[in-house]
């Protein structure tokens, strides 16, 4: 088998054709949607990484308010900050990047952010919402997943999901959508004991650990769905994921590609939640 590939720039392309559209029809109504992004220091991926989104807003009509300060920017200012933006009108999603400096306490800047402006769903109270099935916004990385999934006709009632990966941003909530979605959810992590015994049960993978090879060709079962969270660099210093492309793109049915895959999914999810904020207005 040679799987087909789930291309996350196509459906990237669509989605975003679509944010651009209720952008538009918002702006007709008098309301332009505002995404503020906070950097704090000077980490180069989350430079290229707020770079990327400031530049996603422009392209599909959103208006963007780039907050960048420097790595000695102390707690009370940076709370201060997202105090200001919480009050301000024109702002409907704010998205602080993270990491932030050690210095900072990243979860209490995140309680700050006001719910119905957290676009990127790391409050608790967007947490609880996903956990309890009622309305909020879903993590935009693991929300991406789903569309994904979606995108591909792909039904997950009483399937089995394997998650890889149980952080706040990607594993645990990917669990929680796809049982939402009526699959059957086991969550692997660093101490799962035989991490092949389970992966090799799955209809559906999804690998977000963040470190490479970690799902191979012998652990995947033939027809298999496998969706790579994974941005790692491989020997040659070339962007991979955290599945063994090469390999389970022979036993897969379907697999999604590094780059090209999830990576661009997760901005235009949040560009979809930025709307949605400002709808809900
Ligand atoms: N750092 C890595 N991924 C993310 C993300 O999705 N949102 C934020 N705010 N920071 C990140």
């Amino acid at each position: 088998m040679t799987a087909q590939l789930i291309n996350g720039n196509d459906l990237s392309a669509k989605l975003r054709a679509d944010v651009a559209q209720r952008a538009a029809a918002l702006k007709a109504r008098g309301i332009t949607p505002g995404l503020a992004v906070v950097l704090v220091g000077d980490n180069p991926a989350s430079q290229v990484y707020v770079r990327n989104k400031v530049k996603a807003c422009a392209d599909n009509g959103l208006h963007s308010v780039l907050e960048k300060h420097p790595a000695d920017m102390s707690e009370a200012d940076l709370l201060a900050l997202v105090d200001r933006l919480n009050k301000d009108a024109s702002i409907h999603g704010i998205l602080v990047q993270l990491p932030l400096p050690a210095h900072i306490d990243a979860q209490k800047v995140i309680e700050s952010i006001a719910p119905e402006k957290d676009v990127d769903g790391f409050h608790v109270a967007s947490a609880g919402a996903l956990m309890v099935g009622q309305p909020g916004f879903w993590p935009c990385t693991p929300y991406g997943c789903m569309k994904m999934l979606e995108s591909i006709g792909y039904d997950l009632k009483g399937k089995h999901a394997v998650v890889i990966g149980r952080s706040n941003i990607v594993g645990k909530p990917m669990a929680l959508m796809l049982l939402q979605k009526d699959a059957t959810v086991t969550v692997c992590h660093s101490r799962t004991k035989d991490l092949k015994a389970q992966t090799l049960q799955a209809d559906v993978i999804v690998a977000a650990v963040g470190k490479r090879d970690v799902l191979t060709f012998d652990m995947v079962k033939p027809g298999a769905v496998v969706i790579d969270v994974g941005m790692n660099r491989d020997d040659a210093g070339k962007l991979c994921g955290d599945v063994d492309f090469e390999g389970v793109s022979k036993v897969a049915s379907y697999i999604t590609p590094v780059p090209g895959g999830v990576g661009p999914m997760t901005i235009t999810m949040l560009l979809v939640n930025t709307i949605e904020a400002a709808e809900r207005l």
